[in-house]
């Protein structure tokens, strides 16, 4: 593509315009926008990039060690991989309300993010994958009305706590067009077609507490999931897929026995920008298919349902 291949030639010179010898940290969370920040700025500065990748136990199976193989083996990006997965899940543990946990995972976030920043000497620039229609919902929120349907989990803040200038090299991109950037920069497409996957990761799609135990049960129950939909073709199809744990055991019969597990609910949606949504109308034989995989591969589920709301009134996430 053409004009993203000036448009990554022009961002790389201002970047170091911007940067000049100065040093820069980028969070990274596993997702396409923090993603192709730090390759372009990486291709920008080499080495004067280091990014920090907190894992905080609240990730998708084997997502973490697929963002360090990428990052740091694969780019040779140096790469501060912070295992704060105990600090969180401790944290949050026992905690019911939907927006204390949102707030809790945020604040954390920040002090890890920040504690981890001052290990390395501090910076003169944070970089952050901030998409234009981030730019614009920011500035619409400030004058319109003040309801917050969900905390929303981003480093804000962070820049001024720390001193830093900011590097936001996508403010003027949206989502498809920082795909075709990845795919420019040369990122593989698996990656670059991710769906997308909310800062505070699994446990807003584990409504009622979560545990240790919960958490893996839900991403045994997701991975199926997943897998089913891209052996249909239908990953790219979706706008997001995930599975939620409920909070609510059933009686159900597994041979001669009798069991009490957890329900786990599936989502699907389409959508142009999470905005709104509709839900995805999957056939009834895909559905069958993937309750069965799911309650006979996942100890500690017995049953399936599947949520057919949209957005408006339904949020995409259970939380
Ligand atoms: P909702 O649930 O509000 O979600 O309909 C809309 C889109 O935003 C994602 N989402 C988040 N993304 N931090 C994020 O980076 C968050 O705290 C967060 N909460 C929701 C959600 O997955 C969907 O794509």
């Amino acid at each position: 593509d053409w004009t993203m291949a000036a448009f990554k030639e022009q961002a790389i010179e201002e970047i170091r315009a911007k940067v000049g010898s100065g040093r820069v940290i980028c969070g990274l969370s596993g997702g396409v926008d923090s993603s192709v920040a730090a390759v372009l700025i990486h291709e920008a500065i080499g080495d004067q990039l280091t990014c920090i990748f907190v894992d905080h136990g609240l990730l998708r199976m084997n997502e973490a060690e697929e963002v360090v193989a990428m990052f740091r083996d694969h780019y040779n990006i140096p790469l501060v991989h912070v295992e704060a997965q105990d600090l969180f899940i401790d944290a949050l543990e026992g905690e019911l309300d939907p927006e204390v946990k949102r707030k809790t995972i945020g604040r954390l976030f920040i002090e890890t993010f920040e504690a981890e920043a001052k290990k390395l000497g501090g910076a003169d620039f944070l970089a952050q994958g901030t998409l234009y229609p981030d730019v614009i919902e920011s500035v619409s929120f400030t004058g319109g009305p003040s309801v917050t349907i969900k905390s929303h989990h981003n480093v804000g803040g962070l820049p001024e706590r720390m001193n830093m200038k900011l590097v936001e090299p996508l403010r003027e991109l949206f989502k498809d067009e920082v795909r075709v950037l990845g795919r420019e920069l040369g990122l593989p497409e698996q990656f670059v077609g991710r769906q997308p996957f909310p800062g505070p990761g699994l446990a807003i799609r584990c409504p009622g507490g979560i545990t240790r135990a919960k958490l893996e049960i839900l991403r045994q129950a997701d991975a199926i999931y997943l897998d089913e939909i891209r052996k249909a073709g239908l990953y790219d199809t979706i706008w997001q897929a995930f599975a939620v744990l409920l909070p609510v055991q059933t009686v159900g019969v597994m041979g001669d026995g009798r069991t009490y597990e957890f329900v786990c609910a599936l989502r699907a949606v389409t959508s142009v920008d999470g905005m709104t949504a509709d839900f995805y109308p999957f056939d009834m034989t895909f559905l069958g298919n993937t309750a069965t995989r799911i309650i006979n591969e996942v100890k500690g589920i017995n049953r399936v349902v599947y949520d057919v709301t949209s957005k408006p009134p339904g949020t995409i996430e259970w939380e």
